[in-house]
């Protein structure tokens, strides 16, 4: 059965009886003119079709928990939608904490990640009541230790390790590789579950963690993936007769950007991960584990869009023809830093032939500032809504004030209804931690 994230476009997209593209009921060009642009539009249906294919693939394997990794797109409203699916909230930084924790999230449903925590996330974390930490490195170890001690608490935690896989998407979001920043390289992991049972007594190691990397369309990564930390399990049982019953296997589900892409489905990577367990459970005798798995990007990316309006234009004599549009690399910077790409339409013409070759730039001071390059569009006017789709994962989660360029605005559409869930921001809020020294009066 195909998965919303098999899709280019949010599964509820038209084109209405104005000519237009419509989502969520809503036309495109309307929301345009009434939210202003560059804007990013969700489509709950879609979203929630994805969380309901996760749980409905894993059906068959109810020890399984679903923790939305918050990194792909985190805001108040997309906690209490995760909320409402019955999601828990992968989380890596304070200020994710604070989001999920302000947005009245049950916060032992969500847990901890990340390479280099500090001493106040960790003690934040804590305080906020977070069910399990995924602790990166010795250091952290140590760290997480004292502060649980001086909380009175015992905390319970997953080994992050390198799994030493290797999966074919763009180098800087492969994770799982042994040459990686992330977690603990496999012959440390006796290390470190010697300090915690003879040092760390406010720590109790519950399981492995691992992720392999994002963007991923293969299956056979997530197969090996459970094959080697269930062999890490059955020796660790063996050698300290200590039993992890919880594995966390990361996110990284791929997503259709463009027709060259071609991702597997929620039930195919279910259908994966169940097998192996399965069969590794029986090779090794190890009883079924409770299991994590931490979504991203397939949850939120395609059911974000963005619209601009086009703005200027420039061809370049026997060269190029640049279209601008009024945003860029600072509401997505993927395609400068990934060299990502995306199907665009004209949310007003989606119909016209694309008979022009363009490239459509961002209103950025650099060059690097390109959103796609080369594409086919029908001939643009100035004014018109030019639509990206796939841009609801690291979009606004990695946008940036670059310029001093506003951050965007974003809206939640379902059944013809639109609701702002991210305001536009001000030049007041802009300037809002500017601080002038009294000696430079
Ligand atoms: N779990 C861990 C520990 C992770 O580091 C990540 C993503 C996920 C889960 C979620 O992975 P997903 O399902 O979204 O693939 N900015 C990059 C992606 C970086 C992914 C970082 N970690 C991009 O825009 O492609």
């Amino acid at each position: 059965m195909k998965t919303a994230n098999q899709n280019i476009k949010p599964i509820t997209t038209k084109i209405n009886e104005n000519g237009n593209i419509e989502i969520g009921g809503c036309d495109l060009v309307e929301l345009a003119n009434k939210y202003n642009t560059p804007l990013y539009v969700f489509d709950e249906a879609t979203i929630r079709s994805m969380t309901q294919s996760y749980k409905k693939a894993f059906e068959e394997y109810p020890n399984i928990k679903m923790m939305f990794a918050a990194k792909a797109f985190m805001t108040k409203a997309i906690c209490r939608i995760m909320q409402q699916e019955g999601f828990g909230l992968d989380l890596c930084s304070g200020g994710e904490i604070y989001t999920a924790k302000s947005s009245g999230f049950d916060m032992s449903k969500t847990l901890f990640n990340g390479n280099n925590k500090s001493y106040d996330e960790l003690n934040y974390a804590l305080s906020c009541g977070i069910q399990t930490i995924s602790v990166d490195n010795f250091f952290e170890l140590a760290l997480l230790n004292d502060i649980a001690k001086s909380q009175n608490k015992t905390i319970n935690i997953l080994l992050r390790i390198t799994p030493g896989i290797e999966c074919h998407t763009h180098e800087y979001i492969q994770t799982g590789h042994l040459d990686s920043k992330f977690g603990f390289d496999l012959t440390q992991l006796d290390e470190a579950i010697e300090l915690i049972r003879d040092e760390y007594s406010n720590i109790n190691l519950i399981g492995l963690h691992a992720h392999i990397g994002s963007q991923i369309f293969e299956k056979q990564v997530y197969f090996d993936e459970v094959g080697v930390i269930f062999k890490e399990i059955k020796r660790i049982k063996d050698k300290y007769n200590i039993y992890l019953h919880t594995i966390n296997l990361g996110g990284g589900l791929g997503i259709k950007y463009t027709e060259n892409d071609a991702p597997i489905s929620v039930y195919e990577i279910a259908e994966t991960i169940i097998s192996s367990i399965k069969e590794h459970s029986k090779k090794y005798e190890i009883e079924e584990p409770t299991v994590y798995i931490e979504p991203g990007r397939s949850i939120v990316g395609t059911a974000g869009v963005t619209l601009y309006t086009a703005g200027s234009s420039k061809q370049v004599p026997n060269g190029r023809k640049y279209q601008a549009v009024d945003g860029g690399m600072s509401d997505n910077a993927r395609p400068s830093l990934y060299q990502a790409k995306y199907t665009v339409e004209i949310a007003n013409n989606p119909k016209g032939t694309a008979d022009e070759k363009v490239t459509i730039a961002g209103k950025h001071c650099e060059s690097g500032d390109i959103l796609a390059k080369d594409i086919m569009l029908p001939e643009i006017e100035e004014g018109d809504t030019i639509c990206f789709y796939t841009t609801g994962a690291y979009g606004y989660s990695m946008s940036s004030n670059y310029n001093r360029v506003l951050k965007a605005a974003a809206v939640l559409v379902n059944n013809g209804k639109s609701d702002i869930i991210i305001n536009r921001q001000t030049y007041e809020q802009l300037c809002e931690s500017d601080v002038i020294p009294e000696r430079l009066n």
